[in-house]
């Protein structure tokens, strides 16, 4: 696991050159979204670089980690009106190319599974985490050969994320979320944490033990991860 110190805009463009150096390389290149506040920046960049000319998404696919169970992807709070908004309308990613696990379909939802393999695999997954370690929604105590699967969501979880919410009453009970197996699949994994609050499962799932209790730990186990932390996330680290 290698990691990478630095401010918070300057780990979103050394995030977004991966991206570039990968889809000049490989131009049908599978990468896998994450929502959250944390990627905001490097979509932000990686629009930029789109625009500029460095890199073109025409032929990449997509996809997503996790969505919410309930909402359809025109809801507000859904993860495909995220990633729509956030990063797919502002590159020239084809959208028939982008998926995310369906929150209203959700019979059978190790199929995404399929869908990834028969697409080829995903080559750069980028990953946030969440307070208790979570990676997509792998709550702790999920199992690490898990596949894509419905998960109640931690309370605690939902009242982090009742913030994009009127209330945490509609914050949805459940989400369906690629699996640690699935995560783990990806050739090469991004994770990126910024803020104080994050600095303590950042210690932990970089410095403790492997352990289903901080599910982000088991990236300990891959052999291409990288991390991108800013200086608070990254301040309880031995140095
Ligand atoms: C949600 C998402 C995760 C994300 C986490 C952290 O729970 N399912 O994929 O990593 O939130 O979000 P933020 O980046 O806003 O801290």
């Amino acid at each position: 696991m290698k990691v990478y110190v630095a401010s918070e805009k300057e780990i979103a463009k050394m995030a977004a050159q991966r991206y570039v150096q990968l889809i000049n390389t490989k131009p049908n290149a599978i990468i896998g979204g994450a929502t959250g506040s944390t990627p905001i920046p490097l979509y932000k960049e990686l629009a930029k670089q789109c625009k500029a000319g460095n890199v073109s998404f025409k032929n990449v696919k997509s996809f997503n980690l996790d969505e919410y169970v309930g909402l359809d992807g025109n809801h507000n709070q859904s993860y495909r009106y995220f990633m729509n908004k956030q990063l797919f309308n502002h590159i020239d990613i084809d959208i028939n190319n982008t998926f995310v696990p369906s929150g209203i379909d959700t019979k059978n939802p190790s199929r995404y599974d399929d869908m990834i393999k028969a697409a080829g695999g995903v080559d750069l997954q980028l990953l946030g985490i969440g307070v208790d370690g979570h990676i997509g929604f792998n709550e702790p105590g999920t199992k690490f050969d898990s596949l894509t699967h419905v998960v109640k969501l931690e309370q605690n979880t939902r009242e982090v994320n009742s913030r994009f919410f009127k209330s945490i009453n509609d914050v949805p009970t459940h989400a369906v979320t690629m699996g640690i197996k699935t995560v783990m699949n990806a050739r090469s994994i991004i994770l990126i944490a910024t803020g104080k609050n994050k600095a303590k499962i950042v210690k932990e799932f970089i410095e403790g033990p492997v352990t289903t209790k901080c599910p982000a730990s088991i990236l300990q186990l891959h052999p291409f991860v990288e991390v991108y932390l800013d200086e608070e996330a990254a301040s309880l680290l031995k140095k």
